[in-house]
């Protein structure tokens, strides 16, 4: 366990836009962070980033940083396949990792993954910002004072609705830096064995984009162990617009998936119990001081008139939230909220919910 009163000596792999936009910054302002290094395939970007952060060690591979002993932590933001490879290099070689999701499009390496972690010293977090959101964690204290109590009944449904929007919305158009250095050759891909090739781009679609609202659900619904079971898929021909409903730990549990040309950010999550409901508001992603909104209905009863307020907790970007966690994680050898033992649970849906799809289709197998 890292000591509580020595900073974390951090590196970072892939400088493309999320890591600029986000993370870089995000862990370049912590105090309990040293960003000693970052490794970036586009050497003069990585140079160029390095040079804007004061980042003193640039490195072209994550297999530098793997090499390098002065650093003990590394975040990881690169293709979605590739990443986890990285991710488990990096394990294997003794570093902690806080890594982006997916954290692997398949279920095998998601367990070769954890594999990793249970072997070696290190550990992993997957960057689940939802979970970090102010308002989010309002919600689930008030969701379990409720569920311990009985207070407001049976908990009837859980349903998150993510039609998504510009995620990058009032985003700094300053960042990233523009490049002109070639893009590496991409990465050879990874899909489960069993997809048909045909579904293989809505799969990696629908996995990106709402791996993040299932695994709130499982939060909200504590399914650390992974009980979470895929009950109906629902999904148009795009792989992508529809309904899945979950059953999580017996709570019936709704995915409402799809695209809009929203100017923002559209998503919510409403937990229905006989006696009331609980909601957030999701903020626009990239507006770095406001937390999800929460709404508390308590109906009336023996009496009382209903009641609904509304909650605004304190100012905050999840994002940044994640990487505060992560580093305080370390340093006080606290559990990861978002672990990769937990987010193995998340892949093994993806792939139930894809292949309930593909059995709903037709086309070519690999
Ligand atoms: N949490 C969120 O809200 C959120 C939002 C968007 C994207 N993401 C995730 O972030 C990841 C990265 O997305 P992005 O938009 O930044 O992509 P990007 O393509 O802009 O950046 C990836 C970077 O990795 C670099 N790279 C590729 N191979 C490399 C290697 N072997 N070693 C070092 N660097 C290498 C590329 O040159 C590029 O600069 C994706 O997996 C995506 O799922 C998360």
């Amino acid at each position: 366990m890292a000591d509580r009163n020595n900073k974390i000596r951090f590196a970072y792999v892939g400088c493309g836009f999320v890591a600029q936009t986000i993370h870089i910054p995000n862990f370049r302002a912590q105090p309990e962070c040293e960003f000693l290094a970052l490794a970036e395939a586009r050497r003069d970007l990585g140079r160029r980033v390095a040079a804007r952060y004061g980042i003193p060690r640039v490195y072209g591979t994550h297999e530098e940083v793997a090499a390098d002993p002065d650093i003990e932590a590394v975040g990881v933001s690169a293709p979605y396949a590739l990443q986890g490879r990285i991710a488990e290099d990096l394990v294997r070689a003794g570093k902690h990792v806080f890594m982006e999701k997916p954290m692997a499009v398949t279920l095998a390496r998601a367990e070769s993954l954890v594999a990793a972690v249970r072997q070696g010293g290190a550990r992993l977090m997957v960057g689940y910002m939802k979970r970090y959101d102010p308002g989010n964690l309002a919600l689930k204290r008030h969701l379990d004072e409720w569920r311990a109590s009985g207070e407001a009944g049976r908990l009837l449904l859980a349903r998150n609705h993510g039609f998504g929007g510009n995620w990058v919305y009032a985003a700094d158009p300053n960042v990233p830096l523009d490049t002109s250095d070639e893009a590496p050759p991409p990465a050879p891909d990874e899909y489960p064995d069993w997809l048909p090739i045909a579904l293989r781009q809505s799969y990696l679609g629908y996995l990106q984009q709402w791996t993040h609202n299932v695994n709130l659900l499982r939060f909200f619904l504590d399914d650390a162990e992974g009980k979470a079971r895929v009950a109906t898929v629902q999904l148009d021909p795009d792989g992508m617009t529809g309904l899945v409903v979950l059953d999580i730990g017996g709570t019936r549990a709704v995915v409402e998936s799809g695209y809009t040309r929203f100017h923002g950010w559209e998503e919510h999550t409403q937990v229905y119990f006989e006696g009331g409901w609980l909601r957030t508001q999701a903020p626009n992603l990239m507006h770095k001081e406001t937390s999800a909104s929460v709404e508390v209905y308590r109906a009336g009863h023996d009496g009382q008139p209903p009641r609904r307020t509304q909650e605004f907790p304190p100012p905050a970007w999840s994002y940044r939230e994640e990487a505060k966690d992560f580093l305080h994680c370390l340093q006080t050898g606290e559990p990861f909220r978002s672990s990769a033992e937990d987010t193995l649970h998340d892949v093994r849906l993806f792939e139930d919910i894809y292949r309930q799809f593909a059995a709903q289709q037709e086309g070519p197998r690999p």
